[in-house]
């Protein structure tokens, strides 16, 4: 199978964590969105271990938590001594509803109210990482109303294609996000943060895409953040103290998709930082990475139960499930891949048929999967399982169609329990007056 979490276990019914799905379906109802709180905690070690290996003991690796946000994946963040990536005011409320040290949050975007900002402060957030001048002076003029001086980062577009989706290719010259270096804009931005009195510029981030395998694409945007980094010591005499590299490792969807071993990939980048400093005459910042996707993409999956099958002869197949576009939109959105599997028909060695696995949202463009082989029996009743729906589903549901969004379940050691509560029809309409 695609990660080592999921087996087939002896009644021919999947397993997850070491657990069966089709009795998790059954315990829980469907949709329902499983979560491995072990592969979690191994994926974070693995960035651990890796950057302080590569980058020595002031790395630290900042869970982008816009992936998948929550209560208990802060607390496991909190735990396990990672920073976190925040996006949104929402997100600093989830955060600190359970201690996390709000220290190592860095709080990103390319568009932060003065709300949030405001917000974030009071949540004595870590960093700023700022995208652009007027989000600068909008900090720099509520720090210097608060008497404080904010540390921040300076967003850079260092001008990379990763070589992924459009919607997730960000370290182009034209993305939304961040000051280019290429235009001289992030050398003019950087240059007028350190003449700020509240500002307390501590280094540079870049995020060049996600869903990346090509180690090249970190060290070529390591070595453009370097240079400049050198330039900023040698034309302005700034000292850069962190230096985040983004996110953006890619994972497996489907068994063809490439692979790319993490560990590997981040000590190759490593040896090219410590070697590019000494070459450039510069000392190594404390380096930052921000995986969202790889820490919990392999730690997900998502069950529903199948309610029609619809043949249309010389035409397509359907099978239509009880979920969808709402709770997993990133097909309708990006086209993206997954592997579906029938979880309790996993032995089922009959005949099979191609279908078209769609929600049961009221639009065409409601499909979870095209082109899914499965077992020619399937009906009404089968427990139907996607892979890797750890990152960006969660995150991105909807209530479209009104439907509740679907509960979490996390399973940890072989046990199951609920981390989100699904969502009840009550809560759905909670705000209409
Ligand atoms: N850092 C920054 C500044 C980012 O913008 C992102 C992702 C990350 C880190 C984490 O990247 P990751 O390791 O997860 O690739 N909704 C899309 C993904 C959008 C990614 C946005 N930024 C999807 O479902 O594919």
């Amino acid at each position: 199978m695609i990660c080592n979490n999921i087996s087939v276990n002896g009644a021919g019914h999947l397993t997850f964590a070491g657990v069966d799905t089709v009795e998790l379906a059954k315990k829980y109802g469907t949709p329902l969105y499983l979560t491995d709180g072990d592969k979690i905690r191994e994926n974070c070690r693995v960035y651990l271990e890796a950057m302080r290996e590569a980058f020595g003991e002031a790395a630290m690796p900042l869970y982008a938590s816009k992936a998948a946000s929550y209560k208990e994946i802060y607390r496991i963040m909190k735990a396990m001594g990672m920073g976190i990536d925040v996006v949104s005011s929402g997100e600093v409320y989830t955060a600190m509803s359970v201690g996390f040290p709000m220290e190592n949050a860095y709080f990103h975007s390319n568009n932060k109210t003065d709300a949030d900002i405001e917000y974030a402060m009071d949540a004595n957030i870590g960093y700023f990482v700022v995208d652009n001048i007027e989000e600068l002076d909008a900090i720099a003029k509520i720090a210097a109303r608060r008497g404080v001086k904010q540390n921040i980062l300076l967003r850079l577009t260092p001008g990379i294609d990763p070589h992924t989706y459009a919607a997730v290719a960000t370290g182009k010259v034209d993305s939304k996000f961040g000051s280019a270096i290429e235009t001289g804009q992030a050398e003019e931005l950087a240059v007028y943060a350190m003449g700020l009195e509240s500002i307390k510029l501590c280094g540079f981030h870049c995020h060049v895409g996600s869903q990346v395998f090509d180690s090249d694409v970190f060290v070529r945007s390591a070595e453009i953040m370097l240079d400049f980094v050198c330039m900023m010591k040698n034309m302005h005499g700034f000292t850069t103290e962190i230096l985040d590299l983004g996110g953006g490792y890619g994972v497996r969807y489907l068994d063809s998709d490439p692979t790319i071993d993490i560990r590997a990939s981040i000590l190759e980048v490593g040896r090219f930082v410590k070697s590019h400093c000494e070459t450039i005459g510069i000392e190594c910042p404390a380096i930052r990475m921000e995986p969202g996707r790889s820490i919990v993409a392999d730690a997900g999956m998502t069950l529903y139960t199948v309610g029609t099958v619809k043949r249309i002869p010389g035409y397509k197949n359907y099978v239509s499930v009880d979920g969808g576009m709402a709770d997993n939109p990133r097909f309708a959105l990006y086209g993206s891949p997954y592997t579906v599997v029938m979880a309790n028909k996993m032995a089922d060695a009959g005949e099979s048929f191609v279908a078209t696995v769609a929600g049961r949202c009221c639009e065409s463009g409601d499909i979870i999967q095209e082109g899914v082989t499965l077992p020619a029996s399937a009906t009404r009743g089968d427990t139907l399982a996607v892979l890797t729906t750890g990152a960006y589903n969660y995150s991105m549901a909807s209530n479209y169609n009104r439907l509740p969004k679907p509960p979490m379940v996390m399973l940890e050691g072989g046990n199951d329990r609920i981390v989100i509560k699904g969502e009840t029809f009550e809560d759905v309409a909670r705000y209409d007056v």
